[in-house]
């Protein structure tokens, strides 16, 4: 029987120097099946902008889409631990707002932790959020809600001076009081020495083995999309391909006839069939 994951299994882990694995998910169905494979934690992340809702960044995704995927997953998980994902412009406005929004992942959808992108500017949120009871991940490096800032979606921290501010924000997240730091697109021997320098884990993504765990979008996991892919993906499988090829052959079967099969389907007696008219 697997057991619950925790936040305390965070830094559990940490300190035992076991490795955690996280997983996107934003349905009942895949977070049912990750859940039984034993994954740690499952975030419910606002790249769901992306593959559920077919937006080309995150920014337009709000409170009500996570809400909504955050409890469909809660509903599928019974061990991971669920992180529901801050989206654009709900934690930027005031502090109030901030625990507002956070509040309803955990009251509303069953999450256990939200997670917000941002360094230093965060520090007051977040410590207003653990506070409130509320567990709180970090998000540092390629922070895609900062895309327009950013100038695109690029490897963080190659800089003598850019490495040293993401380490500095590490430092001041951990202070702050977070549980764990996602370490988006960084060098990984950036992560590595971040990894070393702070108490809390680091989930990483694209950012190299050192973190204390790691995280990946399931759709990137299963092969699911088809279009380019960042160099730090590693499709485990196929599946996009496996959809197609099955929707084809249900195709094919209908016009063909052979589906639905005997086995697919209902019988009814013959005297009542007899009285029918
Ligand atoms: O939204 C998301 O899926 C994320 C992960 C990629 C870390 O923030």
């Amino acid at each position: 029987m697997n057991k619950k994951f925790t936040v305390k299994s965070f830094q559990n882990a940490k300190n035992k120097g076991d490795k955690i694995s996280m997983l996107t998910a934003y349905d009942y169905t895949t977070a049912q099946l990750l859940d039984t494979a034993g994954v740690n934690s499952i975030l419910v992340g606002d790249s769901l902008g992306m593959t559920m809702l077919g937006y080309e960044t995150t920014l337009e995704v709000t409170m009500d889409d996570m809400i909504h995927h955050t409890k469909a997953v809660s509903r599928g998980v019974e061990n991971a631990l669920i992180i529901g994902d801050m989206p654009f412009l709900s934690y930027h406005i005031s502090i109030e707002d901030t625990i507002r929004n956070a509040g309803r992942f955990i009251k509303e959808a069953g999450a256990h932790a939200v997670k917000l992108e941002g360094g230093f500017e965060m520090v007051d949120k977040i410590k207003a959020l653990v506070a409130a009871k509320i567990p709180v991940v970090g998000h540092l490096g390629l922070t895609p809600q900062s895309v327009n800032m950013l100038g695109g979606f690029k490897v963080q921290g190659k800089s003598e001076a850019q490495a040293q501010h993401i380490i500095d924000e590490a430092r001041a997240l951990e202070e702050a009081g977070v549980f764990a730091i996602v370490l988006e697109c960084v060098p990984s021997a950036l992560a590595k020495i971040i990894t070393e320098k702070i108490g809390v884990p680091t989930i990483g993504i694209g950012a190299g083995k050192d973190c204390d765990g790691q995280v990946l979008v399931i759709q990137d996991v299963l092969g699911m999309y088809q279009g380019l892919q960042p160099k730090f993906v590693k499709r485990y499988k196929e599946t996009g391909q496996d959809i197609i090829e099955a929707t084809k052959a249900y195709i094919n079967e209908i016009n063909e006839g052979s589906f639905p099969a005997e086995e697919h389907t209902f019988g009814i007696k013959d005297e009542i069939l007899e009285k029918l008219y």
